[in-house]
Parts: C-alpha cells; sequence; structure tokens
C-alpha cells in the first residue's frame, strides 16, 4: 500500500509518500481501498508536531476515507467485499488502504463522489455536534462561527440553513465573503481588517450573540465569552492560533496559552454563560454517537440541504502542497487527497 508518512514533525517539507505491505484485516474490521481522504487542520498541525493527540513520526494521520471495501474480517455483517463507503478512521487514513472497525463504516448514498464522501466525516460531525447535541441552537439565535470559510465553518454555516431564523455571524478574509454569504452567513467578517469583537458589537446594538464556536482559542477564548449573551453557549473546539505560518513561534505559542481565560463554575452561574468542549477526534469509542449524527447528515445530504464545498483535491504526491494551501490560509472549503 501506499501512504503519505510524516517522516519527523516539520511540516510539508517532511512528508513522503512510501510503499509498505497491505494490512490484513482484523477480526470486526473492514478492508477499503481508498479512493479519496479528507485533509484537517489537526493533521497539518501533527505535521508541524503541534497536535499532541497524533502518532510520533514517523506516522500516517488522517481521519476519513471513502472507497470501496474489498476484504472483511472474521465476524462482519452488513458489510460486503465492492460496497462503496465512507468511514472515520483514527490516523492512518492517508494511505490508499486502511482496516477500520466495521462500527466506523457506513454505506454512501449512490450519488455520491467519493471526494464528496471524504469531505463529509469529520467536518460535517463536529459541526453537527456542536450545534444540535452540545449548543443547542434554537431557532432565531445569533451564532458566531470563527474559520468560517474552511471545511467545519462551511458545514456550519450549510447546517445553520436547517434551523429557522438562525443569524449568522462568521469570520474569515475579505476574499471568501462572498462565499460565505451564498452559503447563508448574514454577516461576513474580515477578522484581518477589524476587530471582529466590535464588529459584532456594532451590528447586535451591543447585544452580542448566543453561541460562539470557537476553533482559534487562547486570546479569542476571552473575547468569546466577552461576546455572549445572557444563556450564551461558547464551544472550544481547536486552537489554530497555535499553527499560524509555516514554522513555529515560540513566543506565540506562550502568548496564545497564556490568554487561556480562567473559569470558575461560580463565575459561570452568575453570568449565566455555558462553555464547552468538542473533541470528535476523541469520541471514537462513542462509535454509535457518532454513526448516529453521520447518518443524519448522510440524509440531509439525500434531502440536497447539505454539500460539502470542496477547494481542491490533490494526488499524495502533492501532499505538501496540500498543507502549504491551509498553512497560508488559501483553501475555501475541504481539502481531498488522493492516492
Ligand atoms: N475539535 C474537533 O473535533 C475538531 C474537528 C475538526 C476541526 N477542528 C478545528 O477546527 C478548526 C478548523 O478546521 P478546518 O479543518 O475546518 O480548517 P480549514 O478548512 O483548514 O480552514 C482553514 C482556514 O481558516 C482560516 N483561518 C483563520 N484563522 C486561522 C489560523 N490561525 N490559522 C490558519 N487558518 C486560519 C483561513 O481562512 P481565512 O483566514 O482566509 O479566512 C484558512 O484558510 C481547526 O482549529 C481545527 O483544529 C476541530
Amino acid at each position: 500500500m501506499r501512504a503519505v508518512w510524516i517522516t519527523r514533525p516539520a511540516g510539508p517539507e517532511a512528508l513522503k509518500v512510501r510503499e509498505t505491505a497491505d494490512p490484513e484485516p482484523g477480526p470486526g474490521q473492514v478492508r477499503i481501498r481508498v479512493r479519496a481522504t479528507g485533509l484537517n487542520f489537526a493533521d497539518v498541525m501533527a505535521a508541524q508536531g503541534l497536535y499532541p493527540d497524533a502518532p510520533k513520526p514517523p506516522c500516517v494521520v488522517g481521519y476519513e476515507v471513502a472507497g470501496v471495501i474489498d476484504a472483511l474480517g472474521d465476524g462482519i455483517q452488513g458489510h460486503a467485499a465492492g460496497q462503496r463507503v465512507l468511514a472515520l478512521t483514527r490516523f492512518g487514513g492517508h494511505a490508499d488502504v486502511v482496516c477500520v472497525p466495521a462500527e466506523q463504516v457506513l454505506p454512501m448514498p449512490d450519488a455520491m463522489s467519493f471526494e464528496q464522501a471524504a469531505a463529509i466525516p469529520v467536518n460535517y460531525v463536529t459541526a453537527y455536534h456542536m450545534l444540535f447535541r452540545v449548543a443547542g441552537v434554537r431557532p432565531g439565535e445569533r451564532v458566531l462561527v470563527h474559520m468560517a470559510a474552511g471545511g467545519v465553518g462551511t458545514a456550519v454555516l450549510q447546517l445553520c440553513r436547517t434551523v429557522d431564523g438562525l443569524e449568522v455571524f462568521g469570520t474569515a478574509s475579505a476574499a471568501k465573503h462572498d462565499v460565505l454569504k451564498a452559503e447563508g452567513c448574514a454577516h461576513p467578517i474580515d477578522y484581518r481588517a477589524t476587530d471582529y469583537a466590535a464588529e459584532v458589537r456594532r451590528l447586535t446594538a451591543g447585544e452580542g450573540v448566543d453561541v460562539v464556536l470557537d476553533p482559534l482559542g487562547g486570546h479569542d477564548w476571552r473575547k468569546g465569552l466577552k461576546l455572549l449573551r445572557p444563556c450564551g453557549r461558547l464551544v472550544a473546539y481547536g486552537f489554530a492560533n497555535l499553527a499560524s505560518g509555516q514554522r513555529r513561534r515560540p513566543a506565540r505559542l506562550v502568548s496564545q496559552v497564556a490568554g487561556i481565560p480562567l473559569l470558575t463554575p461560580l463565575g459561570l452561574m452568575n453570568h449565566n454563560r455555558t462553555v464547552s468542549g468538542v473533541n470528535v477526534g476523541r469520541l471514537w469509542r462513542q462509535a454509535a454517537a457518532l454513526r448516529e449524527e453521520l447518518q443524519a447528515i448522510l440524509a440531509l445530504w439525500d434531502q440536497g440541504r447539505v454539500n460539502p464545498l470542496i477547494d481542491t483535491t490533490y494526488p499524495f504526491a502533492e501532499a505538501a502542497a496540500a498543507h502549504r494551501r491551509i498553512l497560508q490560509r488559501q483553501n475555501t472549503g475541504k481539502i481531498v487527497l488522493v492516492p
């Protein structure tokens, strides 16, 4: 099999395609010939050595694949060789063959392409889980999402459209605002040119928002808390502020970590605020819950209510360029790798 290896924690330059023997499926696993695999921000952080959950290099990361089952381990029911599937992988997804526990595998809708299927699991489960399980958005509320033009961000915007009357605020660079508007974001905010917190206050006559979805971390969590209306919810789901640029910058890391707000139950109680965290990568043991969410998302896809926005598709051999595209903040929507 061929896979994209992180040979050392040195960013895109250290990615190499290597060939090894095909894995055999163990009991309860299916083997998938991968046709497309999603690239996530976490993979880019892992290649920089900034993602503690990733295996130590040399390693193959990758959280999601779409492809065709070609072998079954003992005890598999409900799957067959030749079936088109999408799957959540906890690492190892950036390969042309993976063996995955069957409970992490779902059949793909007939009309869905492999690229679309590879763009759905992580981004949409994260967005769905945050909006509907953790924040419990209600019709008419105001939602602020950062990195709104990225993979998770565009999934959030599309899922917000499935709820009546949500007023959505999204931060992204100005060139991406037309896409944000097309995806239902009423208030795209250019976070590079303006202070987004001041802009949200201006647009809401000082009231703020009900939900902040924040994958930036550090100082931004602090700003997000101050933007919450009473009964507001902040969902922390990433620390992208650690990964800016192509190189590690220790002073920036220290400043961002120092910016994390200190919270107490008493303070939250007296402000009527909720702070939650979501890390879908650590929910793999809750396979049944993830499957349920993924099934709900596939049903929305069938109804034409969500449709992943694919920025670019790169062959494995150009994985470094794919990582650079995210680091340089050029992508709008999802980047997909194909063997
Ligand atoms: N907790 C979870 O379960 C989970 C799951 C998936 C993703 N995440 C997190 O969600 C965030 C978004 O992931 P994604 O895969 O959707 O990202 P993505 O598609 O790679 O989006 C990257 C875009 O975000 C914007 N951006 C804003 N601030 C940035 C920064 N400090 N560094 C780099 N880009 C920045 C850039 O666009 P513009 O600047 O041009 O607007 C960039 O093009 C990441 O923090 C990721 O770790 C968390």
